[in-house]
């Protein structure tokens, strides 16, 4: 094993990566400026050193230093050793899983990098929460989905929570923010893709029945909307055509992430291989 540093003060700065993880507008403000992001739990971690992500230092609980062995052998990282109390007292919560790393964000993917391999993309309009964006970014990886669009004002895919409810599928994934919006929508038309906006909307069309007209090399995405406004009229307009997952009558919506999962199974069962 390569050296452990263990640490017993909360404010020693070499543990600054990691303080104050439940503040959300720090965090926010911190990691894209820092250039870096945590991960949360063994798996994590270890998806997003497979990811190809440059681990910056790891800070355990010493019982949990057998899991990662391995990890911290080979790394040039400094390792961290910290008592459950020390981990709540900087991070701002019982750290259960014992296993934190701070890794450095590696530059992001242009559209047309995501667009150029892709055939069935995922395309994320305003979703503001890191969990329904965990929850789409899991299911996407698990269903076929093979890359992400966001919209300039979704949230962060590699904030901690949202890396955590994707099982760090959002490592993964090729995902890329747009610039230009909904004009952004209208490249993926032109580069080919039918693109299918998801809306509970009663006027559109079920979403299997759309699927059955596509021709079967299509490349498809879906965009999805907000927890709120649901899909702008900007997105909506630029879309090839609307589609909606019935629901018993007198049902609002479905959450975001769950209708996202039912369409790319929806779509993964209309063309099982994509072309
Ligand atoms: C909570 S819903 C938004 C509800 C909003 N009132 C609306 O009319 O769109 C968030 C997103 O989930 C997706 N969604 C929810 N229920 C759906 C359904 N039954 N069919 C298709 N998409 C759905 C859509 O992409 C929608 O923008």
């Amino acid at each position: 094993m390569g050296a452990v540093v263990e640490i017993g003060d909360p404010a020693d700065p070499r543990l600054g990566d990691f303080v104050g993880l439940t503040d959300v507008a720090r965090r926010r403000r911190v990691e894209p400026a820092t250039g870096l992001f945590v991960a949360e739990g063994e798996p994590v971690v270890r998806r997003a050193l497979a990811a190809g992500y440059p681990l910056r230092s790891l800070l355990l609980d010493p019982k949990r230093l057998p899991l990662l062995a391995d990890v911290v052998a080979a790394t040039e990282a400094p390792t961290y050793a910290a008592t459950p109390a020390v981990l709540a007292a900087v991070t701002g919560f019982n750290v259960h899983r014992g296993v934190l790393a701070s890794f450095a964000r590696t530059p992001p993917l242009s559209v047309d990098a995501v667009l150029g391999p892709a055939h069935r993309l995922i395309v994320a309009e305003g979703i503001t929460s890191t969990t329904n964006l965990g929850a789409i970014l899991r299911s996407a990886a698990a269903l076929g989905i093979d890359g992400v669009v966001l919209s300039p004002d979704c949230c962060d895919p590699l904030y901690r929570r949202c890396v955590r409810v994707s099982m760090g599928e959002s490592l993964r994934l090729p995902i890329a923010r747009a610039v230009e919006w909904p004009a952004t929508l209208t490249t993926i038309v032109e580069a080919g893709f039918a693109v299918l906006a998801l809306t509970p909307d009663p006027d559109a069309a079920p979403i299997e029945e759309v699927l059955a007209g596509l021709d079967t090399e299509a490349r498809v995405a879906l965009v999805v909307g907000s927890e709120g406004e649901g899909l702008s009229a900007g997105a909506r307009g630029a879309a090839s055509a609307r589609v909606r997952v019935p629901m018993a009558d007198g049902v609002d919506s479905l959450n975001v992430a769950a209708a996202a999962a039912i369409a790319c199974y929806l779509i993964g069962r209309a063309y099982p291989q994509p072309p």
